[in-house]
């Protein structure tokens, strides 16, 4: 995967987010193992707490389009941010759910690619369906 092409992917998609809250944009591509690629940005309300990030709206979409977690080659997020631009919890907790602990995750932000991380990197030891016995 050519780092280049996916920061250019996703300042594209980025121009989709709806924020006109926060107007802090972020865009979210996982490419698959067999070249296709799932999006999400994030999507804000008036109400706020219905505000779904980007993450997680990519990560609703690789289910609805009937893949899982071994379907996946990269997790690829932007953020507005000008510091690293991690995922907040709410999205960790649910990434864990879905994809696998050592999932490759690429962050760039405002400015640059900021690194390349897994997700349990983000979440060590996480709470999952294996904790519920
Ligand atoms: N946001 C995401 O889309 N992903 C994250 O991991 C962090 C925050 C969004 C939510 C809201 O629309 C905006 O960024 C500011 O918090």
């Amino acid at each position: 995967m050519d780092k280049n092409k996916v920061y250019e992917e996703l300042k594209v998609l980025r121009t989709n987010a709806y924020v006109p809250y926060s107007k802090f944009r972020v865009a979210c591509i996982i490419y698959l193992k067999n070249g296709k690629k799932i999006e999400g940005v994030n999507v804000e309300n008036a109400a706020y707490n219905p505000t779904i990030c980007g993450e997680r709206t990519a990560v609703s979409q690789l289910v609805t389009q009937g893949y899982n977690k071994d379907d996946v080659e990269l997790l690829a997020l932007y953020t507005d941010s000008e510091g690293v631009g991690s995922p907040c919890g709410t999205c960790r907790q649910t990434l864990i759910e879905l994809l696998n602990p050592d999932q490759k995750i690429w962050i760039f932000n405002i400015n640059e690619f900021s690194g390349e991380y897994t997700l349990e990197y983000f979440l060590p030891l996480s709470f999952t369906k294996t904790d519920l016995g």
